[in-house]
Protein backbone atom coordinates (compact mmCIF):
# COMPACT_ATOMS: atom_id res chain seq x y z
CA UNK A 1 0.00 0.00 0.00
CA UNK A 2 1.65 3.09 -1.28
CA UNK A 3 -0.25 5.56 1.11
CA UNK A 4 -3.13 6.48 -0.64
CA UNK A 5 -2.42 4.62 -3.43
CA UNK A 6 -3.14 0.85 -3.72
CA UNK A 7 -0.93 -1.67 -5.75
CA UNK A 8 -3.36 -3.83 -7.71
CA UNK A 9 -2.35 -7.46 -7.14
CA UNK A 10 -4.17 -8.72 -10.00
CA UNK A 11 -1.74 -6.31 -11.93
CA UNK A 12 1.56 -8.36 -11.40
CA UNK A 13 -0.32 -10.95 -13.82
CA UNK A 14 0.69 -8.88 -16.76
CA UNK A 15 3.44 -7.16 -15.27
CA UNK A 16 7.07 -7.43 -17.12
CA UNK A 17 8.82 -7.25 -14.22
CA UNK A 18 8.75 -6.01 -10.13
CA UNK A 19 10.83 -2.59 -9.40
CA UNK A 20 11.53 -0.25 -7.11
CA UNK A 21 12.46 2.71 -9.05
CA UNK A 22 9.79 4.59 -10.89
CA UNK A 23 5.86 4.42 -9.56
CA UNK A 24 2.90 5.63 -12.53
CA UNK A 25 -0.43 6.36 -11.38
CA UNK A 26 -1.84 6.56 -14.96
CA UNK A 27 -5.64 7.46 -13.62
CA UNK A 28 -4.30 10.22 -11.16
CA UNK A 29 -1.52 11.49 -13.50
CA UNK A 30 1.24 10.83 -10.52
CA UNK A 31 4.96 9.58 -11.34
CA UNK A 32 7.63 9.47 -8.50
CA UNK A 33 11.20 8.50 -8.94
CA UNK A 34 11.92 6.74 -5.76
CA UNK A 35 9.23 8.12 -3.92
CA UNK A 36 10.00 11.82 -4.69
CA UNK A 37 7.19 13.47 -6.50
CA UNK A 38 8.38 14.09 -10.01
CA UNK A 39 6.98 18.29 -9.79
CA UNK A 40 9.56 18.80 -7.22
CA UNK A 41 12.00 17.16 -8.61
CA UNK A 42 11.96 19.36 -11.43
CA UNK A 43 11.39 22.26 -9.14
CA UNK A 44 14.34 21.32 -6.77
CA UNK A 45 16.70 19.12 -8.09
CA UNK A 46 19.34 18.42 -10.56
CA UNK A 47 19.48 15.95 -13.44
CA UNK A 48 22.73 14.45 -12.08
CA UNK A 49 21.12 14.57 -8.75
CA UNK A 50 18.26 12.87 -9.70
CA UNK A 51 20.70 10.15 -11.66
CA UNK A 52 21.96 9.62 -8.37
CA UNK A 53 18.60 9.00 -7.25
CA UNK A 54 17.81 6.61 -9.68
CA UNK A 55 21.00 4.72 -9.64
CA UNK A 56 21.33 4.83 -5.97
CA UNK A 57 17.91 4.82 -4.47
CA UNK A 58 18.20 7.42 -2.24
CA UNK A 59 19.14 11.79 -2.51
CA UNK A 60 22.78 11.90 -2.13
CA UNK A 61 24.33 14.18 0.50
CA UNK A 62 26.60 16.80 -0.06
CA UNK A 63 30.00 14.87 -0.77
CA UNK A 64 28.10 12.03 -2.42
CA UNK A 65 26.73 14.58 -4.58
CA UNK A 66 30.36 16.13 -5.41
CA UNK A 67 32.31 12.53 -5.34
CA UNK A 68 29.29 11.46 -7.90
CA UNK A 69 29.49 14.58 -10.40
CA UNK A 70 33.36 14.33 -10.21
CA UNK A 71 32.56 10.55 -10.76
CA UNK A 72 30.93 11.28 -14.10
CA UNK A 73 32.64 14.10 -15.61
CA UNK A 74 35.96 12.37 -15.26
CA UNK A 75 34.36 10.33 -18.33
CA UNK A 76 33.09 12.92 -20.56
CA UNK A 77 35.91 12.84 -22.92
CA UNK A 78 35.56 9.43 -25.24
CA UNK A 79 37.96 7.81 -27.49
CA UNK A 80 39.86 9.82 -30.38
CA UNK A 81 39.27 7.33 -32.67
CA UNK A 82 35.38 7.31 -31.71
CA UNK A 83 35.16 10.48 -34.09
CA UNK A 84 36.34 8.28 -37.12
CA UNK A 85 33.11 6.98 -37.23
CA UNK A 86 31.33 10.56 -37.87
CA UNK A 87 33.43 10.84 -40.91
CA UNK A 88 31.62 8.18 -41.86
CA UNK A 89 28.53 9.02 -41.86
CA UNK A 90 26.43 11.05 -44.82
CA UNK A 91 26.60 14.98 -43.98
CA UNK A 92 22.56 14.77 -43.35
CA UNK A 93 22.56 11.66 -41.56
CA UNK A 94 19.66 11.42 -38.54
CA UNK A 95 21.22 12.30 -35.14
CA UNK A 96 19.51 9.27 -33.86
CA UNK A 97 21.25 6.93 -36.30
CA UNK A 98 24.82 8.37 -35.63
CA UNK A 99 24.02 8.17 -31.09
CA UNK A 100 22.71 4.53 -32.07
CA UNK A 101 25.05 3.23 -33.94
CA UNK A 102 28.03 5.38 -31.48
CA UNK A 103 26.80 4.52 -28.26
CA UNK A 104 26.90 0.39 -29.43
CA UNK A 105 30.56 1.36 -30.31
CA UNK A 106 31.41 1.66 -26.80
CA UNK A 107 31.52 -1.45 -26.32
CA UNK A 108 34.29 -2.50 -28.84
CA UNK A 109 36.38 -0.11 -26.13
CA UNK A 110 35.25 -1.34 -23.25
CA UNK A 111 34.34 -4.94 -23.61
CA UNK A 112 37.25 -6.36 -22.34
CA UNK A 113 36.78 -4.44 -19.18
CA UNK A 114 33.16 -5.37 -18.20
CA UNK A 115 32.45 -7.86 -15.71
CA UNK A 116 28.63 -7.25 -15.17
CA UNK A 117 28.61 -9.03 -12.16
CA UNK A 118 30.75 -7.21 -10.85
CA UNK A 119 29.39 -4.71 -9.33
CA UNK A 120 31.99 -1.63 -9.69
CA UNK A 121 32.11 -2.70 -13.05
CA UNK A 122 28.70 -2.12 -13.29
CA UNK A 123 28.82 1.36 -11.83
CA UNK A 124 31.84 2.35 -14.17
CA UNK A 125 29.79 1.03 -16.52
CA UNK A 126 26.69 3.63 -15.56
CA UNK A 127 29.32 6.50 -15.00
CA UNK A 128 30.99 5.69 -18.83
CA UNK A 129 27.63 6.04 -20.20
CA UNK A 130 26.21 9.08 -18.10
CA UNK A 131 29.02 11.11 -19.27
CA UNK A 132 29.40 10.28 -22.61
CA UNK A 133 26.14 10.18 -24.02
CA UNK A 134 26.16 14.26 -23.83
CA UNK A 135 29.59 14.17 -25.41
CA UNK A 136 28.81 12.02 -28.19
CA UNK A 137 24.95 13.59 -28.77
CA UNK A 138 27.02 16.53 -29.48
CA UNK A 139 29.64 15.46 -31.51
CA UNK A 140 26.17 13.66 -34.36
CA UNK A 141 24.83 17.75 -33.82
CA UNK A 142 28.37 19.21 -34.78
CA UNK A 143 28.50 16.69 -38.02
CA UNK A 144 24.83 17.39 -38.71
CA UNK A 145 25.88 20.88 -39.08
CA UNK A 146 29.02 20.69 -40.36
CA UNK A 147 31.17 22.46 -37.70
CA UNK A 148 34.00 20.60 -35.66
CA UNK A 149 33.34 19.39 -32.48
CA UNK A 150 33.37 20.67 -29.12
CA UNK A 151 35.34 19.11 -26.24
CA UNK A 152 33.83 18.71 -22.88
CA UNK A 153 35.05 21.18 -20.29
CA UNK A 154 34.28 19.21 -16.95
CA UNK A 155 34.36 22.80 -15.22
CA UNK A 156 31.03 23.16 -16.37
CA UNK A 157 27.63 21.69 -15.12
CA UNK A 158 26.45 18.48 -17.01
CA UNK A 159 23.54 20.86 -19.13
CA UNK A 160 26.06 23.75 -19.32
CA UNK A 161 28.72 21.38 -20.45
CA UNK A 162 26.42 19.78 -23.55
CA UNK A 163 25.25 23.43 -24.32
CA UNK A 164 29.09 24.48 -24.84
CA UNK A 165 29.66 21.16 -26.83
CA UNK A 166 25.95 21.88 -29.16
CA UNK A 167 26.69 25.87 -29.73
CA UNK A 168 30.44 27.15 -29.14
CA UNK A 169 32.58 27.50 -32.49
CA UNK A 170 36.14 28.40 -33.03
CA UNK A 171 35.15 31.33 -34.04
CA UNK A 172 33.70 33.21 -31.01
CA UNK A 173 32.80 33.06 -27.56
CA UNK A 174 30.13 31.24 -26.24
CA UNK A 175 28.40 32.60 -23.21
CA UNK A 176 25.59 29.99 -22.23
CA UNK A 177 22.44 31.41 -21.00
CA UNK A 178 21.38 30.64 -17.67
CA UNK A 179 17.83 30.00 -18.76
CA UNK A 180 18.93 27.57 -21.05
CA UNK A 181 21.01 26.00 -18.77
CA UNK A 182 18.28 25.43 -16.15
CA UNK A 183 15.29 24.48 -18.79
CA UNK A 184 17.70 22.31 -20.20
CA UNK A 185 18.33 20.52 -17.15
CA UNK A 186 14.71 20.07 -16.02
CA UNK A 187 13.73 18.59 -19.41
CA UNK A 188 16.70 15.93 -18.95
CA UNK A 189 14.89 15.38 -15.43
CA UNK A 190 11.88 15.10 -16.85
CA UNK A 191 12.49 12.36 -19.30
CA UNK A 192 14.74 10.58 -16.93
CA UNK A 193 12.74 7.42 -16.19
CA UNK A 194 9.46 6.14 -16.61
CA UNK A 195 8.76 2.50 -15.52
CA UNK A 196 8.68 -0.20 -18.14
CA UNK A 197 8.13 1.91 -21.22
CA UNK A 198 8.97 0.60 -24.70
CA UNK A 199 12.33 1.58 -25.08
CA UNK A 200 13.27 0.98 -20.69
CA UNK A 201 11.33 -2.83 -21.92
CA UNK A 202 13.74 -2.76 -24.71
CA UNK A 203 17.12 -1.96 -22.54
CA UNK A 204 15.62 -4.40 -20.05
CA UNK A 205 15.66 -7.53 -22.42
CA UNK A 206 18.76 -7.18 -24.09
CA UNK A 207 20.35 -7.44 -21.05
CA UNK A 208 18.68 -10.35 -19.66
CA UNK A 209 20.72 -12.12 -22.04
CA UNK A 210 23.78 -10.68 -20.44
CA UNK A 211 24.94 -8.83 -22.72
CA UNK A 212 27.16 -5.38 -22.41
CA UNK A 213 25.11 -2.22 -21.11
CA UNK A 214 26.75 -0.60 -23.82
CA UNK A 215 24.70 -2.82 -25.90
CA UNK A 216 21.66 -2.81 -24.26
CA UNK A 217 21.51 0.89 -23.91
CA UNK A 218 21.90 0.91 -27.80
CA UNK A 219 18.99 -0.84 -28.04
CA UNK A 220 17.13 1.43 -25.95
CA UNK A 221 18.11 4.01 -28.25
CA UNK A 222 16.89 2.06 -30.98
CA UNK A 223 13.58 1.68 -29.77
CA UNK A 224 13.01 5.23 -28.24
CA UNK A 225 13.45 6.95 -31.89
CA UNK A 226 10.01 5.62 -33.06
CA UNK A 227 7.62 8.42 -33.42
CA UNK A 228 5.10 6.41 -30.90
CA UNK A 229 7.69 7.22 -28.46
CA UNK A 230 10.37 9.46 -28.05
CA UNK A 231 10.26 10.36 -31.64
CA UNK A 232 7.01 12.00 -31.01
CA UNK A 233 8.49 15.57 -29.79
CA UNK A 234 10.21 15.30 -33.47
CA UNK A 235 6.84 14.67 -34.92
CA UNK A 236 4.91 17.50 -32.73
CA UNK A 237 7.03 20.12 -34.36
CA UNK A 238 6.83 18.59 -37.92
CA UNK A 239 2.85 18.11 -37.12
CA UNK A 240 2.66 21.73 -36.16
CA UNK A 241 4.58 22.76 -39.35
CA UNK A 242 2.17 20.87 -41.21
CA UNK A 243 -1.09 22.36 -39.96
CA UNK A 244 0.65 25.38 -40.19
CA UNK A 245 -2.18 27.86 -39.12
CA UNK A 246 -5.04 27.88 -36.37
CA UNK A 247 -7.49 27.92 -39.28
CA UNK A 248 -6.39 24.37 -39.45
CA UNK A 249 -6.53 22.76 -36.78
CA UNK A 250 -10.21 21.56 -36.91
CA UNK A 251 -9.19 19.89 -40.14
CA UNK A 252 -6.21 17.66 -38.61
CA UNK A 253 -8.84 16.99 -35.30
CA UNK A 254 -11.01 15.57 -37.69
CA UNK A 255 -8.27 13.80 -39.21
CA UNK A 256 -7.10 11.79 -36.11
CA UNK A 257 -10.38 11.55 -35.40
CA UNK A 258 -10.98 9.64 -38.96
CA UNK A 259 -9.68 5.63 -38.34
CA UNK A 260 -9.08 5.30 -42.31
CA UNK A 261 -6.58 7.88 -41.68
CA UNK A 262 -3.25 7.14 -40.15
CA UNK A 263 -2.69 10.50 -38.72
CA UNK A 264 -2.63 10.78 -34.95
CA UNK A 265 -2.12 13.75 -33.10
CA UNK A 266 1.48 13.76 -31.71
CA UNK A 267 2.12 14.43 -27.96
CA UNK A 268 -1.51 13.49 -27.47
CA UNK A 269 -2.16 10.49 -25.86
CA UNK A 270 -0.55 7.65 -23.59
CA UNK A 271 -0.74 3.84 -22.81
CA UNK A 272 -0.55 4.39 -19.05
CA UNK A 273 -1.62 8.24 -18.46
CA UNK A 274 -5.26 8.49 -18.65
CA UNK A 275 -5.19 12.03 -17.33
CA UNK A 276 -2.83 14.68 -18.20
CA UNK A 277 0.68 14.05 -17.92
CA UNK A 278 2.17 15.45 -15.29
CA UNK A 279 5.65 16.13 -17.59
CA UNK A 280 3.19 17.94 -19.80
CA UNK A 281 1.90 19.94 -17.35
CA UNK A 282 5.60 21.21 -15.99
CA UNK A 283 7.05 21.27 -19.46
CA UNK A 284 3.87 23.57 -20.33
CA UNK A 285 4.91 25.87 -17.91
CA UNK A 286 8.22 25.63 -18.41
CA UNK A 287 7.55 26.24 -22.35
CA UNK A 288 5.46 29.74 -21.50
CA UNK A 289 8.33 30.94 -18.77
CA UNK A 290 11.32 30.00 -21.77
CA UNK A 291 9.61 31.73 -24.36
CA UNK A 292 8.91 34.62 -22.38
CA UNK A 293 12.54 35.47 -20.86
CA UNK A 294 13.72 34.74 -24.97
CA UNK A 295 11.16 37.08 -26.06
CA UNK A 296 9.60 34.51 -28.10
CA UNK A 297 6.41 34.48 -26.34
CA UNK A 298 4.20 34.94 -29.47
CA UNK A 299 6.09 32.22 -30.87
CA UNK A 300 3.06 31.06 -33.74
CA UNK A 301 3.84 27.62 -33.38
CA UNK A 302 3.07 27.84 -29.03
CA UNK A 303 -0.01 29.40 -30.04
CA UNK A 304 -1.08 26.56 -32.45
CA UNK A 305 0.14 23.82 -29.85
CA UNK A 306 -2.41 25.42 -27.27
CA UNK A 307 -4.98 25.98 -29.87
CA UNK A 308 -4.88 22.57 -30.80
CA UNK A 309 -4.92 21.60 -27.15
CA UNK A 310 -7.60 23.36 -26.05
CA UNK A 311 -9.93 21.90 -29.01
CA UNK A 312 -8.43 18.59 -28.10
CA UNK A 313 -9.59 19.13 -24.69
CA UNK A 314 -13.25 19.76 -25.31
CA UNK A 315 -13.76 17.43 -28.42
CA UNK A 316 -15.70 13.85 -27.07
CA UNK A 317 -13.40 11.90 -29.34
CA UNK A 318 -10.08 12.96 -27.10
CA UNK A 319 -12.26 13.04 -23.69
CA UNK A 320 -13.98 9.25 -24.41
CA UNK A 321 -10.49 8.03 -24.84
CA UNK A 322 -8.93 10.01 -22.01
CA UNK A 323 -6.36 11.55 -24.20
CA UNK A 324 -4.37 14.26 -22.84
CA UNK A 325 -1.11 15.69 -24.13
CA UNK A 326 2.28 13.86 -23.06
CA UNK A 327 5.92 14.20 -22.37
CA UNK A 328 6.20 15.33 -26.37
CA UNK A 329 3.69 18.01 -26.85
CA UNK A 330 5.54 20.67 -25.33
CA UNK A 331 9.23 19.70 -25.32
CA UNK A 332 9.90 20.31 -28.71
CA UNK A 333 9.15 23.78 -28.46
CA UNK A 334 11.46 24.62 -25.62
CA UNK A 335 13.99 22.94 -27.58
CA UNK A 336 13.44 24.94 -30.52
CA UNK A 337 13.87 27.86 -28.82
CA UNK A 338 17.49 26.91 -27.93
CA UNK A 339 18.24 26.78 -31.04
CA UNK A 340 17.84 22.89 -31.38
CA UNK A 341 17.08 21.29 -34.89
CA UNK A 342 13.90 19.13 -34.47
CA UNK A 343 16.07 16.54 -36.05
CA UNK A 344 17.71 16.47 -32.91
CA UNK A 345 14.93 16.53 -30.18
CA UNK A 346 14.76 13.03 -30.19
CA UNK A 347 18.44 12.91 -28.79
CA UNK A 348 18.03 14.52 -26.11
CA UNK A 349 14.87 12.58 -25.09
CA UNK A 350 17.26 9.79 -25.04
CA UNK A 351 20.53 11.40 -23.15
CA UNK A 352 17.33 12.63 -20.18
CA UNK A 353 16.22 8.52 -20.32
CA UNK A 354 20.18 7.17 -20.01
CA UNK A 355 20.64 7.02 -15.85
CA UNK A 356 16.72 5.78 -16.02
CA UNK A 357 17.99 2.78 -18.48
CA UNK A 358 21.19 2.15 -16.85
CA UNK A 359 19.19 2.29 -13.20
CA UNK A 360 16.95 -0.62 -14.77
CA UNK A 361 19.24 -2.48 -16.05
CA UNK A 362 21.72 -2.00 -13.16
CA UNK A 363 18.26 -3.75 -11.62
CA UNK A 364 17.78 -6.47 -13.67
CA UNK A 365 20.91 -7.52 -13.83
CA UNK A 366 21.13 -7.42 -9.31
CA UNK A 367 18.17 -9.47 -9.26
CA UNK A 368 19.58 -12.88 -9.02
CA UNK A 369 16.30 -14.62 -9.57
CA UNK A 370 15.99 -12.48 -12.92
CA UNK A 371 16.07 -15.12 -16.19
CA UNK A 372 16.55 -13.91 -19.97
CA UNK A 373 13.45 -12.55 -21.25
CA UNK A 374 11.54 -15.29 -23.23
CA UNK A 375 7.92 -13.41 -24.37
CA UNK A 376 5.30 -16.02 -26.01
CA UNK A 377 3.12 -15.86 -28.32
CA UNK A 378 -0.93 -16.83 -29.25
CA UNK A 379 -0.37 -18.67 -32.27
CA UNK A 380 -2.27 -17.89 -35.49
CA UNK A 381 -1.08 -19.73 -37.93
CA UNK A 382 -1.34 -23.10 -40.30
CA UNK A 383 -1.50 -26.18 -38.28
CA UNK A 384 0.84 -28.52 -39.17
CA UNK A 385 0.99 -29.74 -43.22
CA UNK A 386 3.42 -31.83 -44.92
CA UNK A 387 5.76 -30.55 -47.74
CA UNK A 388 4.49 -30.29 -50.70
CA UNK A 389 7.54 -31.04 -53.55
CA UNK A 390 7.87 -27.82 -56.26
CA UNK A 391 6.16 -29.77 -59.71
CA UNK A 392 2.98 -30.62 -56.82
CA UNK A 393 2.35 -27.36 -56.01
C1 LIG B 1 6.13 8.42 -24.91
O1 LIG B 1 5.19 4.36 -22.29
C2 LIG B 1 5.76 5.44 -21.89
O2 LIG B 1 5.92 5.67 -20.72
C3 LIG B 1 6.27 6.34 -23.00
C4 LIG B 1 6.77 7.70 -22.58
C5 LIG B 1 8.05 7.61 -21.77
O3 LIG B 1 8.33 8.54 -21.00
O4 LIG B 1 8.81 6.62 -22.01
O5 LIG B 1 5.78 8.38 -21.83
C6 LIG B 1 7.12 8.56 -23.80
O6 LIG B 1 6.33 7.59 -25.76
C7 LIG B 1 4.88 9.24 -24.91
C8 LIG B 1 3.97 8.95 -26.13
C9 LIG B 1 4.52 9.69 -27.34
N1 LIG B 1 3.79 9.30 -28.55
C10 LIG B 1 2.93 10.14 -29.17
O7 LIG B 1 2.62 11.25 -28.74
C11 LIG B 1 2.38 9.62 -30.49
C12 LIG B 1 0.88 9.90 -30.56
N2 LIG B 1 0.24 9.06 -29.53
C13 LIG B 1 -0.35 7.82 -30.04
O8 LIG B 1 0.39 7.20 -31.07
C14 LIG B 1 -0.78 6.93 -28.88
O9 LIG B 1 -1.49 7.69 -28.00
C15 LIG B 1 0.24 6.12 -28.13
C16 LIG B 1 1.16 5.38 -29.02
C17 LIG B 1 1.04 6.97 -27.20
C18 LIG B 1 -0.54 5.11 -27.33
O10 LIG B 1 -1.17 4.28 -28.29
P1 LIG B 1 -2.33 3.31 -27.83
O11 LIG B 1 -1.92 2.50 -26.68
O12 LIG B 1 -2.89 2.63 -29.05
O13 LIG B 1 -3.40 4.35 -27.32
P2 LIG B 1 -4.76 3.98 -26.66
O14 LIG B 1 -4.90 2.49 -26.48
O15 LIG B 1 -4.90 4.85 -25.46
O16 LIG B 1 -5.82 4.43 -27.80
C19 LIG B 1 -7.19 4.46 -27.44
C20 LIG B 1 -7.91 5.09 -28.61
C21 LIG B 1 -7.71 4.37 -29.93
O17 LIG B 1 -8.85 4.60 -30.72
P3 LIG B 1 -10.07 3.51 -30.65
O18 LIG B 1 -9.48 2.21 -31.20
O19 LIG B 1 -10.50 3.41 -29.20
O20 LIG B 1 -11.14 4.08 -31.58
O21 LIG B 1 -7.44 6.42 -28.83
C22 LIG B 1 -6.88 6.52 -30.14
C23 LIG B 1 -6.56 5.12 -30.57
O22 LIG B 1 -6.59 5.03 -31.99
N3 LIG B 1 -5.69 7.36 -30.04
C24 LIG B 1 -5.48 8.46 -30.76
C25 LIG B 1 -4.25 8.97 -30.31
N4 LIG B 1 -3.76 8.19 -29.33
C26 LIG B 1 -4.66 7.19 -29.16
N5 LIG B 1 -6.20 9.04 -31.74
C27 LIG B 1 -5.67 10.18 -32.27
N6 LIG B 1 -4.50 10.75 -31.88
C28 LIG B 1 -3.77 10.16 -30.91
N7 LIG B 1 -2.62 10.70 -30.51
Amino acid sequence: DFGHFTYDPGFTSTASCRSDITFIDGDEGVLLYRGYPIEQLAEKSSFLEVSYLLLNGELPDKNELADFTRSITVHTMVNESLKNFFDGFHYNAHPMAMLTAVVSSLSAFYHESIDINDPDSRTLCAHRIIAKMPTIAAAAFKHLVGEPFVYPLNRLSYSGNLLNMLFSRPSEEYEISPIAEKALDQLLILHADHEQNASTSTVRLAGSTGTNPFAAIASGCAALWGPAHGGANEAVLRMLEEIGDASRVEKYIAKAKDKDDPFRLMGFGHRVYKNYDPRATIIRKTCHEVLDDLGMANDPKLELAMKLEDIALKDDYFVERKLYPNVDFYSGLIYKALGIPTQFFTVLFALGRTPGWIAQWTEMVEDKEQRIGRPRQVYTGAARRDYVPLDKR
